[in-house]
């Protein structure tokens, strides 16, 4: 059996993680896959979700199974997060929570429930997008095309052009949209640009998914869910796909959620139904540990607290250090090529070097960025914010 199969090549970001921990510089810098570092390059466990684990440690009396629909104290902290406290839909029926394995999961299971909802339906990404998105949608079947989003001469967004292209989409298509800290480009539309979109997708009859896997990373908890609770008031269809490995530190858990709003109580409680059978077939439930540590720090106000505060120390961080960057990059190629670093949100920006340049970066500097030239920003230890810029300046044709 094994013998008709022939090698596949690694995920592109998976591959550049390889690369670099078989480096073996001391002063390699790891910008590939998006994960937080602090200034001694570690990804830490966050201090609320350590004092969370050690009280579930005392306190877990069984480990029996949590079901289909995964931890509910966990959904409904997700939903407000996501959503806000008193958003006009909560409460309404309306809206569903799956907890999901990761990101990913809940990205597949909405694809899943697209697929089943409608195997025809036309599936839109940015271009460019988090290389993941078409094996995790188109792996179900459905069928992918890319809406233009971004300039990389300019390092703007085309949203004219986006617009243009999404007008002449047919009704029921589904639009994924970055719901902040847009993965890769770190750009992100602005507030009177998702209005206009909101009323483009509301006109054409288009479903969005929003992918919302930084919130609290770019301008802060709030604001990095400003697009999807404007689209959640007024869209009656609407699909979230939540992530916890970010913003709670809880990667290695696969810690996340879908969130469905549907037209009315009972087509949730249909698409709820689903959702469940799709999650059962799949991997039957999800993982209890990542979501039972972000229900016990909901459940506890000093400890939403402390998560909150660290949270936004670690986004500050990353303020900081794009404007360091963009600061080095100035002093060393004596021009603003790289000012868009400074304006962009969340981990990630598209520098826009030819491959060998990023080749010659990892080979030569021991530097290491996707092949499409993404850096993480958060991944950049501030010791060598200078040494990195005078790399990147050097390789610039
Ligand atoms: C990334 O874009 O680097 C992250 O979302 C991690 C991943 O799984 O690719």
């Amino acid at each position: 059996m094994f013998s008709h199969l022939d090698p596949q090549a690694p995920d592109s970001l998976l591959a550049v993680m390889a690369a670099f921990a078989a480096d073996r510089d001391p002063m390699k810098v790891d910008l590939g896959v998006g994960v937080y570092r602090d200034s001694t390059g570690v990804t830490p466990v966050m201090a609320a979700v350590r004092t969370a684990e050690r009280a579930m440690l005392d306190k877990q009396i069984s480990k029996v199974y949590v079901g289909t629909g995964g931890n509910r104290p966990f959904a409904a902290f997700i939903e407000e997060m996501t959503l806000g406290v008193g958003h006009a839909v909560s409460g309404s029926g309306r809206v569903v929570t799956l907890q999901a394995p990761g990101g990913c999961g809940a990205l597949r299971l909405a694809s899943e429930l697209m697929m089943r909802a409608d195997p025809k339906t036309r599936v839109v990404v940015s271009d460019p997008t988090w290389p993941n998105h078409i094996p995790l949608i188109g792996g179900t079947g459905l069928s992918i095309d890319r809406y233009p989003y971004y300039d990389l001469a300019s390092g703007t967004i085309r949203f004219e052009a986006m617009c243009g292209f999404l007008e002449q989409l047919p009704a029921g298509s589904v639009v994924l949209l970055h719901g902040s800290c847009h993965n890769p480009t770190g750009a992100d539309l602005d507030r009177t640009q998702w209005q206009t979109l909101l009323a483009l997708v509301e006109k054409r009859g288009l479903v969005p998914l929003f992918d919302l896997a930084y919130q609290g990373l770019g301008r802060g908890l709030d604001e990095d869910a400003y697009a999807v609770r404007l689209f959640a008031a007024r869209l009656p269809e609407l699909l979230i796909a939540v992530s916890c490995s970010k913003n709670f530190g809880l990667y290695r858990e696969r810690v996340g959620a879908l969130i469905a709003i549907a037209p009315n109580a009972t087509e949730a409680g249909i698409v709820m139904s689903h959702l469940q059978g799709i999650a059962r077939r799949m991997y039957s439930m999800p993982p209890d540990h990542g979501a039972a540590v972000v229900a016990t720090i909901a459940a506890d106000a000093a400890l939403l607290g402390e998560w909150r505060a660290e949270l936004e120390q670690m986004r500050q961080r990353v303020e900081r250090l794009r404007g360091a960057l963009r600061d080095a990059l100035r002093a060393t190629t004596g021009g603003g090529r790289f000012d868009f670093i400074a304006g962009q949100l969340g981990m990630f920006s598209l520098l826009g070097l030819p491959a060998a340049a990023v080749e010659t970066l990892a080979k030569q500097h021991h530097i290491y960025m996707a092949p499409d030239s993404r850096i993480n920003v958060a991944g950049l230890p501030e010791a060598q914010v200078g040494r990195v810029a005078a790399a990147i300046g050097s390789v610039l044709g």
